[in-house]
């Protein structure tokens, strides 16, 4: 498996970098693109670590000769939020540096998993697959927003709120990525029963957590750590489904059919050729049911920004 890292020299890069270096199988690639003239040495630092996993870096204006036979793509290339701002202030840089990358990778590995963490990722994704779309490599089974984020936020937030073991929790998250279109299934975590108010509270909790880091972090950035470790856990998922583990279930926001908007975020199941089936996300609660109805105007601006911006 080779997995590229586009932006591999950001916070979120290095972090992610690290995590697949010691954690793909035995035999994997992995190749590391920044514009930072850094990245070669990110990717020196990193060779230095046993593990049997090779890592080289490029820098530079084209990431070409890193994505060459990429089997799955991770892209985190962009700005990061300061305190103030909300995911749609990035869209002005992030649209641009998004729709370069593709044309890149529809040329060069039209056939990788390609996972975009650049925000705002409702928009951004919509972007990376008009791009595809004009390229004529669409696969709507390879592109994928990573939200994984926000479930492994939901699920540390009601572990420390209900004093349960963090392993156990599993959360469904669908919408989208960014305000009132994440959205948290808390009304299916078992063994769990919330009250109205605390549901309402943790909803709203995990829908803001990453503004929590970015004042947290006082004009530092975004959430990076959490985030390398939520994309390393998708991107791994995506490794495991290429070579045809069972069972590999994720969410993500995808292309997939969905009655909602033309991508929504919902669990998957993985495989050889990326999405092998859409799950259905069961049953909801009515709080749920109308903050889903809710945010769909807000989800499907953000995927027509996206669309109008590439035509
Ligand atoms: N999906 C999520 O849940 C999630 C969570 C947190 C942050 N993010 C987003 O991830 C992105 C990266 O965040 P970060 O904290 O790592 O930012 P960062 O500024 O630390 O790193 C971004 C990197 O992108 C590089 N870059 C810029 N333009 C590039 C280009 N054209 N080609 C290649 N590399 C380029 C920069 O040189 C920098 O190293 C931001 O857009 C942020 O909003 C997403």
């Amino acid at each position: 498996m080779k997995v590229a890292v586009l932006g591999a020299a950001g916070g979120i890069g290095q972090a992610l970098a690290l995590l697949l270096k010691t954690q793909l199988p035995a035999g994997s690639k992995l190749s590391l693109y920044d514009i930072a003239p850094v990245t070669p040495g990110v990717a020196v630092d990193l060779s230095h670590i046993p593990t049997d996993v090779e890592v080289k870096g490029f820098a530079g204006e084209d990431p070409t000769p890193a994505l060459l036979d990429a089997d799955v793509v991770l892209m985190s290339a962009g700005i990061a939020r300061k305190p103030g701002m909300d995911r749609s202030d990035l869209f002005n840089i992030n649209a641009g540096i998004v729709r370069n990358l593709m044309e890149k990778v529809a040329l060069t590995c039209p056939k990788a998993l390609v996972g975009i963490i650049t925000n705002p990722v409702n928009t951004t994704v919509a972007i990376a697959a008009e791009v595809l779309k004009n390229a004529g490599v669409y696969d709507k089974n390879r592109l994928f927003g990573i939200t994984t984020l926000d479930v492994i936020r939901s699920e540390t937030f009601i572990a420390e709120l209900k004093g349960l073991n963090v392993a156990d929790v599993k959360v469904n998250v669908i919408g989208g990525h960014s305000g009132v279109t994440i959205l948290p299934l808390l009304s299916q975590v078992e063994g769990v029963t919330f009250t109205d108010k605390e549901v309402a509270a943790m909803t709203t909790r995990i829908q803001n957590a990453g503004t929590e880091v970015v004042e947290a972090k006082a004009g530092g950035g975004s959430a990076t750590l959490s985030m390398g470790q939520a994309a390393c856990r998708f991107g791994l998922s995506l490794v495991r489904g290429l070579q045809g583990e069972a069972n590999i279930v994720e969410c993500a926001y995808i292309d997939g059919g969905s009655e909602h908007a033309t991508f929504f975020a919902q669990p998957i199941l993985l495989g050889k050729n990326g999405v092998e089936k859409v799950l259905p996300y069961g049953e909801i609660s009515a709080f749920e049911a109308n903050a889903r109805d809710a945010m769909l105007d807000t989800l499907k601006g953000d995927i027509k920004l996206g669309v109008e911006f590439v035509k």
